[in-house]
């Protein structure tokens, strides 16, 4: 599997690289380091920050925590970066693009950026406990969502129809679960296992695949029960479902990485997950509350210069060039905005900022007067998967029996992202509908409004992620781990965490103890 198929499928490869030993857990607690003043050093130290997204945020907070003079230069008017929330009145161009605004109802809105939190990301978890946001169940695994194979011309028995994930799980579980009992039954593993082994193994593949007394697959409820056939009063237990065949089951086509997301196998996407109450902008709304007046918006970078004590950045005010000496620099900006960037910086740093690649990657948000996604199809939250280019549909996890509703109509990446976010916003939403009548009929006649977004063509961004292999890693990343001069480098791309807030917060948090570490030490000089 190519990591593309994986990135498309399922993660990026935190969880192998925690499973190496290469990643520390991120530490959950506050920083723990004597404030800048405590130091008897005069006046504080001036650090301008470049990014109001979480990375330079939560740099400033720690910062200011231990009495730095922080200024955060925002390119855009809006804090957050790509941590973005999209609702009615939402607006944005993307390069090349049309303009629109968002038309969603009160209430309703999806996350155009950052959607969900790991249980496991404990470092993004103690920003919300510590700003206050409150947090709800991200539903990521549904199996009751949808599986689709879209095979044009295409004749096996399971493509070109919907079917539940459960269905298509418990089958393979069922029947796998079968076969092994069979090999263990005809004494193929009894070189590697004692009779007793063998016997608790057998139990755990009876209960794992549901299997009958004579170990056989013969269907489950767990795969679910026929329409209008769901057990309750009266006499009938229910009518159970009959299994897929196996054989059209292996040729289906869902063991593609596309599909291969079933049950809680991801590490990043088990359960539990968890997104602020609201909408993920609740998390930089709160850092900008904090901060106040240290962020400077509409205030786009032009120039990064190294001079004999610190820093001098330009940037542009009311379109007028504006300068800002400081003694450090934490630079968040995603590396294709610092391609761009007229600078001071290293040859090594220009070369990663021009080769790290970063991920195309779009949503689509479309709003429809009902939910008929919990109303018909008895959905509340989770994730249909299709190798169509929509890729994903994601219910949302939140509003659950309300009227209407916004589901994000797709999430996709690479080739599919790029194709997609090349056309314009009313293609894209053809094509979102066109896509995806095929999993659910009702879409032509629920169908309101939309907005999409193509995280590669948005000014300031320039992409989802970093998304590097072994040899980038290799080449590019150990320059961003070092101050150039006086230019700290933080934000999801310098970090084992690309992809993720969790990335942005501990980037930030080593910036901070870089500098503070430094300024400890010439002090004591
Ligand atoms: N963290 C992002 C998400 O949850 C991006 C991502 C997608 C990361 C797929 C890894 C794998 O959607």
């Amino acid at each position: 599997m190519t990591r593309r198929d994986f990135i498309n499928s399922t993660s990026a490869s935190y969880a192998g690289l925690l499973a190496w030993g290469q990643l520390l857990p991120a530490p959950a607690s506050a920083l723990n380091l004597p404030a800048n003043g405590q130091r008897g050093e005069g006046p504080a130290r001036r650090v301008v920050i470049l990014g109001a997204g979480l990375a330079g945020m939560a740099t400033a907070y720690e910062l200011g925590k231990l009495g730095y003079d922080c200024t955060i230069l925002e390119a855009r008017a809006r804090a957050g970066g790509r941590v973005w929330t999209i609702r009615g009145g939402t607006g944005e161009t993307e390069l090349g693009g049309d303009a629109q605004t968002c038309r969603f109802d009160e209430g309703n809105y999806f996350n155009g950026g950052a959607a969900r939190i790991p249980h496991h990301h404990q470092l993004t978890l103690q920003y919300c406990r510590e700003l206050d946001v409150p947090l709800q169940i991200f539903n990521g695994n549904n199996e009751a969502a949808y599986l689709y194979n879209d095979q044009p011309g295409g004749t096996g028995e399971l493509a070109n129809r919907r079917l539940r994930i459960k269905e298509y799980h418990n089958d393979m579980r069922g029947y796998t679960a079968e076969l092994l009992t069979k090999a263990l039954d005809q004494s193929a593993l009894d070189q590697q296992l004692t009779k007793e082994d063998i016997e608790k193994l057998v139990d755990f593949l009876k209960n794992e695949g549901d299997l009958n007394t004579a170990h056989l697959y013969k269907g489950t409820n767990r795969r679910g029960y026929k329409p209008k056939a769901e057990p309750g009063a009266g006499v009938s237990p229910g009518a159970l479902t009959d299994p897929f065949g196996l054989t059209d089951l292996l040729r289906s086509g869902f063991t593609q990485p596309v599909f291969y997301n079933v049950g809680d196998y991801i590490y990043e996407q088990q359960t539990t997950l968890l997104q602020p109450v609201g909408g993920m902008d609740a998390i930089p709304k709160a850092l900008a509350k904090k901060l106040g007046s240290k962020i400077i918006f509409n205030a786009p970078v032009s120039e990064l210069r190294k001079t004999d004590n610190g820093v001098r950045v330009v940037y542009q005010q009311d379109g007028k060039p504006t300068e800002l000496m400081a003694e450090f620099c934490v630079c968040t900006l995603p590396l294709p905005m610092l391609k761009n960037l007229e600078s001071d910086l290293s040859g090594t740093v220009k070369r990663a900022a021009d080769f790290v690649p970063y991920i195309k990657t779009g949503k689509i948000g479309l709003q429809f007067k009902r939910r008929f996604w919990e109303e018909d199809d008895w959905i509340y939250g989770g994730i249909s998967r299709t190798n169509m280019d929509i890729n994903q549909i994601w219910y949302p996890s939140f509003g659950f029996q309300g009227q209407k509703g916004v589901l994000i109509g797709y999430y996709n990446f690479y080739g599919r992202a790029e194709a997609v976010g090349a056309m314009t916003v009313t293609e894209r939403e053809k094509l979102a509908l066109t896509q995806g009548v095929k999993i659910h009929p009702q879409y032509p006649a629920e169908f309101e409004n939309s907005f999409s977004l193509a995280w590669h063509r948005i000014p300031y961004s320039g992409g989802g992620w970093a998304t590097y292999d072994d040899n980038t890693r290799k080449k590019y990343y150990p320059a961003l781990m070092e101050p150039d001069g006086n230019i700290y480098f933080a934000g999801e791309h310098t970090t084992y965490l690309t992809a993720w807030m969790a990335g942005a917060f501990t980037s930030a948090r080593r910036a901070v103890e870089s500098i503070h570490a430094r300024v400890g030490e010439y002090t004591q000089k």
